[in-house]
């Protein structure tokens, strides 16, 4: 079975709302690994528009399972990444000029510029992942700058609608396939929710789904763990 990544951004967002100290994202991170999570996801982006440098630094402390840090490629982020040291990285666009035609992180046009700082990560016995479009000259430059794994952007598929749907299903499924002969680790997410999901958790070769927004929007009306423990029910019942 896939593992579940809970993406707790969308607390601290809250948060910052007021700009005060609740709802506070370590305790949504404790409550989703209580509830069965496999992994706590944070962006800390170069805004800070949500999560905060007290969080990252917490959730190293307390977080049970993995953190997978999502983070620009820059200077000063990959310091942070190796002051922390997170079980993962997840290299992911933040400016449109990194960006691809459809949102995911531009590998071929930026690799000189990402496999030193993939290395310096990697040196630090952390995982790299890069956050990618389903296209194949993408995943292959990911390959070349040596990250161990691709996240695959899911958005295109989550946001098509009818016969388009089936199509963006059909180039994650070979995202999947290449991936994998390429001796990469698959990773998927952005915008999954609670209806969308089961169609992608059922192609085989997906180690981990990052999902943030939906659970947590499920998780004001429900509470955090019942919203994971739904998330997750999901997740097993597409194998
Ligand atoms: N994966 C990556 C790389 C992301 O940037 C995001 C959004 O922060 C997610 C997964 C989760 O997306 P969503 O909040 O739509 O589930």
């Amino acid at each position: 079975m896939s593992r579940l990544g809970v993406n707790v951004d969308h607390v601290a967002t809250i948060r910052q709302a007021r700009g005060g100290s609740e709802p506070d994202p370590v305790t949504a991170a404790a409550l989703a690994e209580l509830a069965g999570a496999d992994g706590i996801t944070i962006h800390l982006r170069e805004d800070r528009r949500h999560i905060q440098d007290r969080d990252v630094m917490l959730m190293r402390r307390t977080i049970q399972t993995r953190l997978n840090l999502e983070m620009a490629a820059t200077e000063e982020m990959v310091g942070i990444a190796l002051k922390v040291v997170p079980e993962s990285v997840t290299l992911v666009p933040e400016k449109r000029q990194e960006l691809t035609t459809e949102g995911g992180l531009d590998v071929v046009r930026h690799q000189q510029a990402l496999a030193p700082q993939i290395e310096l990560l990697r040196q630090a016995g952390i995982m790299v992942s890069l956050f990618v479009d389903p296209d194949v000259e993408q995943i292959k430059a990911c390959a070349r700058v040596k990250a161990d794994y691709i996240e695959i952007h899911t958005g295109a598929y989550c946001e098509a609608k009818g016969a388009r749907q089936a199509e963006e299903l059909t180039k994650i499924e070979q995202a999947v396939t290449i991936g994998g002969k390429l001796g990469l680790g698959v990773n998927a997410g952005h915008g999954l929710n609670y209806q969308n999901v089961t169609a992608v958790a059922r192609l085989k070769g997906i180690d981990e789904f990052n999902i943030g927004h939906s659970i947590i929007s499920r998780a004001v009306f429900v509470g955090m763990e019942r919203a994971v423990r739904d998330m997750l029910e999901l997740l097993r019942g597409a194998c």
